[in-house]
């Protein structure tokens, strides 16, 4: 990367993980790091990122168009994350600031943790565990907590990008049939095409890897679920907005689906009291899909690389709106 002709100076909205990525930015910027381990809120956003030329911020924090204009400085937005629904990335273009985000590093590990997820609902891991800790093991039955096969189901993941290729991996590793529905052919995915009301019909785990986007809000509403066997498991590791959650309780509670796996909800963090928790066989982790140190630290060092290729003269490797890139701040 060329060295920067001037220190910019970045604010950077939470600790990052591993201390390479912040050695970098470190030795290239002056960096403002947020001290708490809560996000900013939005008006500690706002005043600690007036007069900086870069943000780094986390799916946790919303940039939008009255953040850029009150920052007028900031021309790169590098968001440590995949998703990037938290940056209004029309204003940010319409301003000619850059937007990064981090695919590839994480895929993998947000696979296991939707495979992860897939299992444990199936084999009800986390009844059995509160079982054991409740003192309810009793002598071996033959009718207790029986559990949904995986080897031999079908597997339909919804979104067949990077992540959703890597648990169809998984799938056929296990033994399952998978479906993919998508707005393109995807040629090189481990499955079949087919459309996305056959596969929600035919599916026994349905697996969600969309973008939250205009097009996909509250795309798992109650006419999906109705479409979905009586029989199935609903996962979901993309975003919480993608589903609307009260639908999706009642489809447990009327057992219209037979159960759900969710690292994402709305709100994150789910409060304990919230009406969501109440639905039956519903497995619920708290965003962790990208959740080891090695995978991280390398969002962290993609978003850092990302900030201070835009900052200086080059064009970041992942930038998520090219045309911003004409248009330069
Ligand atoms: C992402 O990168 O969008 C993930 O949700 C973070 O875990």
């Amino acid at each position: 990367m060329a060295p920067l002709a001037a220190r910019p100076r970045v604010f950077v909205t939470r600790a990052l993980p591993g201390s390479a990525p912040a050695e970098l930015l470190g030795a290239a910027a002056d960096v403002d790091t947020w001290e708490g381990e809560e996000p900013p809120p939005p008006a500690s956003l706002l005043e600690r990122s007036a007069g900086c030329d870069g943000l780094l911020t986390m799916l946790t924090d919303r940039v939008d168009g009255a953040l850029l204009d009150a920052c007028p400085t900031v021309r790169v937005v590098a968001n440590m994350a995949v998703g990037y629904d938290n940056v209004d990335v029309a204003a940010a273009t319409e301003r000619g600031v850059l937007v990064t985000n981090t695919p590839g590093v994480l895929t993998e590990t947000t696979a296991d943790l939707a495979f992860a997820l897939l299992l444990a609902s199936a084999r009800r891991i986390a009844e059995g565990e509160a079982a054991v800790r409740a003192g309810a093991w009793g002598p071996w039955q033959p009718s207790w907590l029986l559990g949904r096969e995986v080897a031999g189901a079908t597997l339909g993941i919804v979104g067949p990008g990077r992540i959703g290729a890597a648990v169809a991996r998984r799938g056929q590793g296990f033994g399952m049939r998978v479906l993919y529905s998508g707005r393109r052919d995807a040629p090189e995915f481990p499955g079949m095409r087919v459309p996305l009301d056959v596969l929600l019909e035919t599916s026994d785990f349905v697996s969600v890897h969309v973008p939250l986007s205009e097009d996909t809000a509250t795309m798992f509403n109650d006419e999906a679920f109705r479409r979905m066997k009586r029989t199935a498991t609903f996962i979901n590791t993309s975003r919480g907005g993608v589903v609307d959650q009260p639908a999706l309780a009642r489809a447990l509670h009327e057992g219209t689906i037979a159960a759900a796996a969710l690292d994402v909800t709305t709100p994150e963090p789910l409060p304990p009291d919230a009406p969501l928790l109440s639905a039956p066989n519903l497995l619920v982790t708290p965003h962790v899909g990208s959740a080891t140190g090695a995978t991280r630290e390398r969002m962290a060092a993609l978003a850092v690389e990302g900030l201070l290729a835009g900052l200086g003269s080059e064009r970041p490797q992942h930038l998520v709106n090219p045309a911003a890139w004409e248009r330069r701040r």
